[in-house]
């Protein structure tokens, strides 16, 4: 990620998650005792999920950043893992619910987008929830994201895959950030 991506590690973006975009996220959802983060950078949502379930797994595909993060939480409940979302290594039903924070428009492709929220529904126990936020296009965001991948996810495009891969029971907030929530359902 370029250099203007160091607001992440800032308190201020902590705080902006932590208080704004989570616990509007999880009010009606479940999160259950197994979680799975998927891109969790430096660690600002990683900070509040993991003492809402008993167990947060956390993968990365950055190794450094992983490996940051890793010696952080080391003897919490929380294991990270330097991995990929577009393939991940855990079996069908895994999970209670699953998260991803300002990290889809990171993926370089709509196809590959695709993948992530595939194996979001294939690591999911069914009726398992994935929670999600980003961010929505914008001139600004093209300009921060300079020299780096942006490729910014299409709401309407969204609910059509999120469906199509089974997923129910879906909201989609747009202002000027994306959220969801979306239950899978396995028949
Ligand atoms: C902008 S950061 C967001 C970090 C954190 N979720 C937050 O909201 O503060 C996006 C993160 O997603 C990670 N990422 C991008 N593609 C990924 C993939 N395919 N699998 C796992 N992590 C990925 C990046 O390495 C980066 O750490």
């Amino acid at each position: 990620m370029n250099e203007n991506h160091a607001v992440c590690e800032s308190p201020e973006w902590a705080e902006y998650l932590q208080n704004q975009i989570l616990p509007s996220l999880t009010q009606h959802a479940d999160l259950g005792a197994e979680m799975l983060e998927i891109g969790p950078g430096p660690g600002a949502a990683t900070d509040w999920l993991r003492h809402k379930v008993k167990r947060l797994t956390a993968v990365e595909v950055d190794e450094a950043a992983a490996a940051k993060l890793a010696s952080r939480y080391e003897g919490t409940n929380v294991e990270v893992v330097y991995g990929d979302a577009t393939s991940l290594s855990y079996p069908e039903g895994l999970f209670d619910s699953v998260g991803s924070f300002t990290m889809l428009h990171h993926v370089p492709t709509a196809a590959l987008q695709n993948k992530i929220l595939a194996e979001a529904f294939r690591v999911l126990r069914p009726g398992g929830v994935l929670i999600a936020s980003d961010s929505v296009a914008s001139n600004g965001l093209h300009h921060f994201h300079e020299g780096d991948t942006y490729n910014p996810i299409d709401p309407p495009a969204l609910l059509t895959i999120l469906l199509a891969l089974g997923f129910c029971d879906v909201t989609i907030t747009v202002d000027w950030g994306l959220k969801f929530v979306a239950h899978a359902t396995r028949t």
